[in-house]
């Protein structure tokens, strides 16, 4: 999705990776960097978050991600981690 801040890249249960899914979107999109990605991660790698942060501003993860994710992210990455949940409102 393009915003006024970027492109969001929303991924659904990233079975193939997160990583590789945005990877894939900045080809096609022709955008260098995401703005944020969010969605399922489906319990990545260590490999995996570190990939994804360097391709991203902000990284949301969701659902699947699993809270060893969430605090990955939060705690390597703490510039990037944005808290969701079922209802949050984010604004581009
Ligand atoms: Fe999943």
């Amino acid at each position: 999705m393009e915003t006024p801040s970027g492109l969001v890249v929303i991924v659904g249960c990233s079975h193939p990776g997160a990583d590789r899914l945005t990877e894939a979107v900045l080809e096609v999109s022709g955008y260098k960097r995401a703005h944020l990605v969010i969605g399922g991660f489906h319990y990545p790698s260590k490999a995996t978050l570190d990939r994804l942060a360097g391709m991203t501003e902000l990284v949301a993860p969701a659902h699947c991600s699993g809270d060893k994710a969430k605090t990955y992210i939060q705690k390597k990455h703490p510039e990037k981690f944005v808290i969701v949940r079922t209802g949050s409102v984010i604004e581009f």
